[in-house]
Parts: C-alpha cells; sequence; structure tokens
C-alpha cells in the first residue's frame, strides 16, 4: 500500500480481535514515537506500553470502559510531563553536546532559547508538554498504519483514575494519551467499513 491508501485504510477500530501484533512491529512503532520531532527536541513525555491482562482490566474497569481495551494486542500510555526542571533540562544539553559536539558557546544560546520558553509564565509547562505527546500519538498511529496494523487513539478516559491505577506522581507526570494496537475484527466492529468523513482539501487548505 502507498502512504495514502494506508492512511485511507487505518481507522479508529472500535473491536480488535485479540491477535498479537510482532515485538519487530512493536518495536518500529516506538521507534516512530523516538524519532517524533518535538519542541526544542526535548521530548517531555514517557511512554508505557503493556499487554498485561490484569492491569489492562483495571484501566478498563477503573479508567475507560471503551471494549477495544480487552481486545487489544498491546496498550500505549502516553505520560506528559508537568514541568521541564533544570536537572531535565541539563540532562537534555548534557546529551546533545555529546551527540552534536556542540561547544559551551552553542550550548548556553540553546540554554537560554529554552529558558525563554520554559520561564516564560504565559506559557503552561504542561499544556505545552501535551502538545507535544499528541504529535507522538500520530506518529505512532500513522506508523501503525503503514505496517498493516490497527489502532485507536484514546483521549476518552479519566486521567485521575489511570494516574492513581499506575501510581503516577503527578507532581512529574500524568497520562493523557492512550493507543490500542493490534487487528481489527471486521465482521464485529461497525465502523470497519464506514467511508472517511474528512473536508474537501479546498475547505483545509489555504493557498496564498
Ligand atoms: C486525540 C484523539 C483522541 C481520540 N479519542 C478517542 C476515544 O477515546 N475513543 C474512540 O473510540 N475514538 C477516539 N478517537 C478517534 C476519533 O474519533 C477518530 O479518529 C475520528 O472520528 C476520525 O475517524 P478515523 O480515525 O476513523 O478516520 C480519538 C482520536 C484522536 C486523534
Amino acid at each position: 500500500m502507498n502512504l495514502i491508501d494506508s492512511l485511507n485504510w487505518r481507522y479508529a477500530t472500535k473491536r480488535m480481535t485479540g491477535e498479537k501484533i510482532s515485538e519487530k512491529e512493536l518495536e518500529t512503532i516506538l521507534e516512530a514515537i523516538r524519532l517524533t520531532p518535538s519542541s526544542y527536541g526535548l521530548q517531555p513525555y514517557r511512554v508505557i506500553v503493556t499487554e498485561n491482562k490484569e492491569l489492562i482490566t483495571q484501566i478498563y474497569e477503573q479508567s475507560c470502559p471503551q471494549v477495544v481495551l480487552q481486545q487489544c494486542s498491546h496498550l500505549l500510555i502516553f505520560k506528559a510531563k508537568k514541568r521541564l526542571d533544570e536537572n531535565y533540562l541539563e540532562g537534555f544539553l548534557r546529551e546533545f553536546k555529546r551527540v552534536r559536539n556542540a561547544n559551551d558557546e552553542q550550548i548556553e544560546s540553546y540554554r537560554k532559547k529554552i529558558h525563554n520558553v520554559i520561564n516564560n509564565p504565559a506559557i503552561n509547562t504542561f499544556s505545552w508538554t501535551i502538545h507535544q505527546t499528541y504529535l507522538a500519538l500520530g506518529y505512532a498511529t500513522f506508523a501503525a498504519a503503514l505496517l498493516g496494523i490497527d489502532a485507536t487513539p484514546i483521549e476518552g478516559f479519566n486521567p485521575k483514575a489511570l494516574n492513581h491505577l499506575l501510581d503516577l506522581n503527578e507532581e512529574e507526570e500524568e497520562a493523557v494519551l492512550m493507543l490500542t494496537l493490534g487487528y481489527r475484527d471486521a465482521a464485529e466492529d461497525r465502523l470497519a467499513h464506514q467511508l472517511k468523513i474528512r473536508k474537501p482539501l479546498h475547505l483545509l487548505v489555504e493557498r496564498l
């Protein structure tokens, strides 16, 4: 399938078969998340991957009663950072310096640019990190489609209940998105054969 065929093929799957995706495919999707661009490259999120039926059932019962959860191969949970402290920033800058062999002047200039954003009182850090997280979800969804793997992006869940269940330190990070991975149950999913509802290009794009 070419790229556009893959995007037409995918849909937010509501019923899956429970069949497993391979470890190699899972790793490709995770690598796509790793390669997702983020503002300044800070990647202010982390992803939990689970295929633990017991945990997924608890998530289903306590936070997200969407049937597809119990039928997926793997569940990805995206957690956004609540704050970007000096420790985090300096760790990032150290890695930047190492990988790019950057000099101190370059690092200081980059540090200042990032400080301008993370110390800007007009910018809500959590809202900013959530934006980055959505992009990672998009890349994962796209990568899955290219591999012929179904996925359901999910934001319809009780985040507080999920944070609690996962024992997250809410001062540090919160669960903001989930993504199921697996294979569609075309016989059971009423959406499996539905046409896409999308704006025509001329209503979406303005060429100047
Ligand atoms: C960020 C995000 C959150 C979503 N949350 C849910 C959800 O909680 N449950 C669900 O069934 N679908 C969810 N969807 C799927 C959308 O409803 C779906 O992508 C949209 O209707 C377009 O249809 P398509 O993806 O099947 O082409 C979500 C999609 C996105 C991008």
